[in-house]
């Protein structure tokens, strides 16, 4: 299509390249666009895109803005072969079967901004191949098949702002890999077999803001992986699908605006990496089996506008979740195991926006008459959410009802004890009692017990609150009596019940016992045994003990009878009596010798003379 304005080219293009061509010039060539190319003149655009091409055409213009090579069959850039093109700002070399650079293959292009080389078959990329071009700024050498970056590869691309070089394989970056890069503001590095960050390649990316990482193969992020990145403001982490942790440190010395780490491994909020990031806005841990977004863990995170968590394993978002984040305005949890997400959640829903909550199996009661009473402030992205377990509103769209309906569709019931009637127990020292705390309500109540202090009993201890209500006091001790409150409470309000019990100690001898420190040990739960066996030892006992062939056992116990004896007697209170916590052979391995296992043990008591 340019053949007509032959001329015009001639005159425009023709003198400089006679200067500077040192190749033939026929008269048939004479000119400017080789054969398989297009060239505009007006824009200086050379167009050899789908040309069948085998190498770069000789016989190039020499001042073209624009040279596209895309679509070739290139496979080999020699030895300084675009060095008359001095003016060109842009060079596409995407698309074709490169598999070797030479180096200095781009000299002279000494006003080059942008070079693309996606989509070809690079595996390493020589040291010195990118010499001579100190204006580029942009560099794309994704979906190639490159291995390693070594180091000064980049090394003389002092004006380079971006490099993408995902979708590579990228296998080992050397640590003096990016040196010389003192302009890079963005990264996207692809490393399906790279087992470490290249902490100490990046910490040469003093102005990157910012990095994306895909297909990293490590399973924790490491503590201070991120060193000298202080400008950084973006940092993407995707598809490391074995990455289970983040290190407490490992985003130290970050100030980061908007941190991804999706299509990872992660099953818990990473609280105690993020929680100096005062300035994230931005925070995207979508596809990860996350399942809870535990109470006031956020807090510190004051300026979040968004969290997304799309496509995790969410069970709950705790009450309290979001507090303390004034200006968080959008939630997309879409795609997740909610039953319900309650107001409470929240510092403030007035600055809510933003609300995905699609594809949850909701239940729905009054815990999310919030939602639809906000409805026409709150965007849902086309997909409100629906009802999974209330009958009547099954598969219904909130929205679909009228602001009169709703409140007698989305209920709740108070929850109600059962069999509420007051429980007092006198037990003797040492027994264990169970209270139970059945409630009722919609939805069904959460049940905890307060003890006589106020303070919430866990479901670990010798005193717990197990998962199904119950309150189990075991070994009771006579400072357990008191009264112990169970509280059942759901969204509707709480009931309550309170019991009692009273611990009546042994009738304790004038002299008291004396305990051996951090052997004294509480008897195993073994139904039966009354967790106190005492045993007189006297000369007879240990003749007998002798004779069955406890020798070692004999030894150590007047070994210790000794160490007590004396101590005792240093202190200036002679003690007559010793109750002792022994191990059975048969609950320990021989090599602790019994001491420091507080499996299986009884009790003895023993008189000192
Ligand atoms: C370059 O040439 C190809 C193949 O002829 C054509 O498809 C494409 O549109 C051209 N590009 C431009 C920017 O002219
Ligand atoms: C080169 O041409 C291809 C095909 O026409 C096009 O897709 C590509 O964007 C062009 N490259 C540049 C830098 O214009
Ligand atoms: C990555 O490592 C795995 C096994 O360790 C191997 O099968 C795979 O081919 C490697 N990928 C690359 C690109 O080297
Ligand atoms: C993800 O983590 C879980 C344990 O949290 C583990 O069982 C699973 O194998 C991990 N998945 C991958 C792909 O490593
Ligand atoms: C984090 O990873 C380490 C080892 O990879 C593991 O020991 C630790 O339990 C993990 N922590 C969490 C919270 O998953
Ligand atoms: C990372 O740093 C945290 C906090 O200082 C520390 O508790 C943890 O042990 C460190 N982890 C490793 C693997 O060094
Ligand atoms: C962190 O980044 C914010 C803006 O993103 C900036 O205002 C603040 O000064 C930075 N803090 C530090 C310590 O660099
Ligand atoms: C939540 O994220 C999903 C997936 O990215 C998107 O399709 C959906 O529109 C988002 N929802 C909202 C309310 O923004
Ligand atoms: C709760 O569990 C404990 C121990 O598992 C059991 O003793 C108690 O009977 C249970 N209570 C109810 C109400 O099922
Ligand atoms: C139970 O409800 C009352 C009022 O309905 C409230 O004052 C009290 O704080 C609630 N108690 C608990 C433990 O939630």
């Amino acid at each position: 299509m340019f053949e007509g304005i032959a001329v015009h080219q001639w005159l425009c293009w023709g003198t400089l390249y006679l200067l500077a061509a040192g190749v033939a010039l026929s008269s048939e060539t004479r000119w400017l666009c080789p054969k398989s190319c297009r060239c505009n003149t007006v824009l200086l655009e050379v167009n050899c895109s789908d040309g069948q091409l085998t190498t770069v055409p000789n016989g190039l213009p020499q001042n073209p803005k624009l040279l596209n090579l895309t679509h070739n069959k290139i496979k080999t850039l020699v030895h300084q072969q675009f060095l008359t093109l001095t003016q060109l700002l842009d060079l596409d070399l995407s698309d074709n079967i490169i598999v070797i650079i030479e180096v200095e293959a781009f000299l002279g292009l000494q006003s080059l901004i942008t070079l693309r080389l996606a989509r070809n078959h690079l595996k390493i990329i020589p040291v010195g191949v990118f010499a001579g071009l100190p204006k580029l700024k942009l560099l794309d050498i994704s979906s190639n098949e490159i291995l390693v970056f070594l180091d000064f590869t980049f090394r003389d691309l002092t004006a380079l702002q971006f490099i993408i070089a995902a979708d590579n394989d990228l296998v080992f970056i050397s640590h003096q890999a990016f040196t010389g890069l003192t302009s890079l503001q963005e990264l996207r590095l692809d490393g399906c077999n790279l087992t470490a960050v290249p902490t100490e390649a990046l910490t040469q990316l003093g102005s990157l803001t910012s990095l994306h990482f895909y297909r990293m193969g490590i399973t924790t992020l490491p503590n201070y992986s991120f060193r000298h990145l202080e400008r950084l403001k973006e940092l993407l982490i995707s598809h490391c699908r074995w990455l289970e942790n983040l290190s407490g440190n490992s985003l130290f010395g970050l100030n980061l605006t908007s941190l991804t780490i999706r299509h990872c491994n992660l099953s818990v909020v990473p609280y105690i990496s993020l929680h100096h990031l005062v300035y994230l806005v931005y925070l995207d841990l979508s596809f990860n089996p996350i399942t809870y977004i535990h109470e006031n863990l956020f807090g510190d995170l004051l300026r979040l506008q968004e969290l997304h968590l799309v496509g995790g394993s969410l069970l709950r978002i705790e009450i309290g979740a979001f507090k303390g984040l004034a200006h968080f305005k959008l939630l997309n949890v879409s795609r997740n195991f909610l039953t319900t997400l309650e107001v409470g959640a929240f510092h403030s829903v007035d600055a809510l926006r933003t609300l995905g909550l699609d594809n949850n199996p909701l239940a729905c009661d009054c815990r999310l008459l919030w939602v639809v009473q906000r409805r026409l402030y709150l965007d849902f992205g086309g997909n409100p959410p629906t009802c999974a377990t209330s009958v009547q509103l099954q598969g219904w769209y909130f929205l679909d009802f009228t602001e009169a309906e709703l409140p007698g569709l989305l209920t709740c019931r108070q929850p109600s004890i059962l069999n509420p009637k007051p429980q007092e127990v006198r037990v003797d020292q040492g027994q264990t009692v169970v209270f139970y705390c059945n409630a009722e309500g919609d939805p069904l109540p959460s049940v905890t017990w307060i003890s006589p202090q106020l303070k919430p009993l866990s479901p670990i201890g010798r005193i717990r609150a197990l998962s199904n209500g119950s309150l189990e006091v075991r070994y009771a001790q006579p400072q357990d009596s008191g009264a112990y409150l169970c509280v059942a409470s759901n969204a509707a309000g709480n009931d309550s019940l309170l019991v009692s019990i009273h611990v009546r100690a042994f009738p304790s001898s004038s002299k008291k016992p004396f305990h051996l420190k951090g052997w004294f040990a509480f008897p195993s739960a073994s139904p039966g045994m009354n967790g106190n066996q005492n045993i007189a030892l006297d000369v007879k006992t240990l003749l007998v003990a002798a004779t069955i062939g406890l020798i070692s056992f004999f030894s150590s116990v007047s070994v210790c009878f000794v160490f007590m004896f004396f101590w005792s007697k240093s202190k200036g209170q002679i003690k007559h009596t010793a109750t002792i916590a022994y191990v059975p052979r048969s609950a320990v391995s021989s090599s602790n010798g019994g001491k420091g296992n507080y499996m299986e043990t009884s009790r003895f008591t023993m008189k000192l003379i």
